[in-house]
This record gives structure tokens, sequence and C-alpha cells, in this order.
């Protein structure tokens, strides 16, 4: 069962020279929060975009923000992105010295507080963490890129997932990442995924307003 079904479209895809537009279509849209990928060049091997970026898409974009850090040391700067208008804030277990106390100060900062695991930790590593966050987020690539191919042992792995949610913490909501389209979605939302993010199969189609649509009623 999905508590909630939301389309969170991944803003890397998007035109950067366009950004007040896009904003603009995703207001217009049927997503419910615009997915905002953070990466710092160290933890994953790619930069994305930080602050100046952020602050603008708040100025524009009346939906939820769903920031994805993928960085090192994320509680150094989680109350900044809080203050830059984060309403959701993931940060990757793999990342995280001190997991639960991390997450909780987080938690306390009135944000949606979520955890990820790529997809090569093993799911069972989120025992004990669920308890303490609002949301897991799933990878189904490996984080770092748009664009890439949807892993397909991911399924058995959000059984796990759901497994461990439903043990520690039946309100929290399960992400999935990567990869996701107008083929997978049906799936995913059908074992229990509340949240899908999509970045290219939103941005690179003919209609990205269209297919949001359309994703969220697949
Ligand atoms: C990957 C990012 C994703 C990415 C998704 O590191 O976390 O959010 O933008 O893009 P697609 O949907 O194209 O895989
Ligand atoms: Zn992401």
């Amino acid at each position: 069962m999905n508590k909630k079904k939301i389309i969170s479209p991944s803003l890397l895809s998007a035109d950067f020279g366009n950004l007040q537009s896009e904003c603009e279509m995703i207001n217009q849209s049927d997503a419910k929060w615009l997915h905002i990928d953070v990466m710092d060049g160290v933890f994953v091997p790619n930069i994305s975009f930080g602050f100046p970026v952020m602050e603008t898409v708040k100025k524009h974009c009346k939906k939820s923000l769903d920031v994805h850090l993928m960085i090192v040391e994320p509680e150094k700067y989680a109350e900044r992105f809080v203050k830059a208008g984060a309403d959701v804030l993931t940060v990757h277990l793999e990342t995280l010295s001190r997991p639960v106390e991390i997450l909780t100060e987080i938690k306390a900062m009135g944000v949606t507080t979520g955890v990820t695991i790529n997809p090569d930790i093993k799911v069972k590593e989120l025992r004990g963490i669920v308890r303490h966050v609002d949301m897991v987020l799933l990878m189904s690539v490996f984080a770092g890129y748009g664009g890439q191919k949807f892993i397909e042992e991911t399924y058995n792995r959000i059984d796990q997932v759901k497994k461990i949610i439903a043990d520690e913490n039946p309100n929290c909501l399960l992400q999935i990442d990567g990869g996701v389209n107008l083929e997978n979605a049906p799936q995913l939302f059908a074992q229990g995924a509340d949240v899908l993010v999509a970045g290219s199969s939103v941005f690179k189609s003919v209609n990205p307003q269209e297919t949001i649509t359309q994703l969220l009623h697949s």
C-alpha cells in the first residue's frame, strides 16, 4: 500500500538556462515535490549545484523542495539547506559518522528527514535507523548522474525495505530515485513506493507536464 503517491521531478535534468520557466512548469504540474540533487565531487564523482541555484529555485517554485544531499559530512551544511528552503532533506547513510544523532538533529530542524543508501549497501543496514526518519530513499542507480539505467534488483530491495518500515516505523515514506520512467513506475507504486523521483524521463520528454501526470496515474 502507498501512503501517498508523489512525483518528484529531478531538477538535474532541467534546462538551467531557463530555470524560472522550468519552475513554472513544475508549479502547473501534478508534481507535489521538486527533487534537488546536490553533489560535492567527493562522495560522488560529479558536482551539481549549491545554495545560489537552490535559492533561485525556492523563489520561483511553489512546490516542496526535496533536497537529496550527495555530500560528505552533510551535518555541516544541513542547517543551511533548511534555511535555503529545503522541505525534505535526505542524506546518505554512507556519509554519516553518527547516523542516529545526525538524523535526529536534522529532524529537529523541522524538515521531512530522509535517509538513503546506494545500491551496493545492504538494506539490513537500515535496521535501527528507519525508526528515526520520515522517509527512506532507495537508490535505484548509483548516485552521481542523471539518465542512468534502472537497476532491476531494486524490486527485491523494495520488499526488504518495506519489511523494515512495517516493523519500525509504518508511517515512514519510501522514495525511489534513478532510472524511473513510465515503464517501471506502475510496478514501483504497486510494491508500495510512495515517492518517485524522475529526471530524464520527465525533462527530456516531449511534454514534461503531461509525463508527470502519466507517472502519477501509472
Ligand atoms: C542521481 C540522482 C537522481 C537523478 C535521477 O544521482 O540522485 O535524482 O537526477 O535522474 P534520472 O531520473 O534521469 O535517473
Ligand atoms: Zn536524487
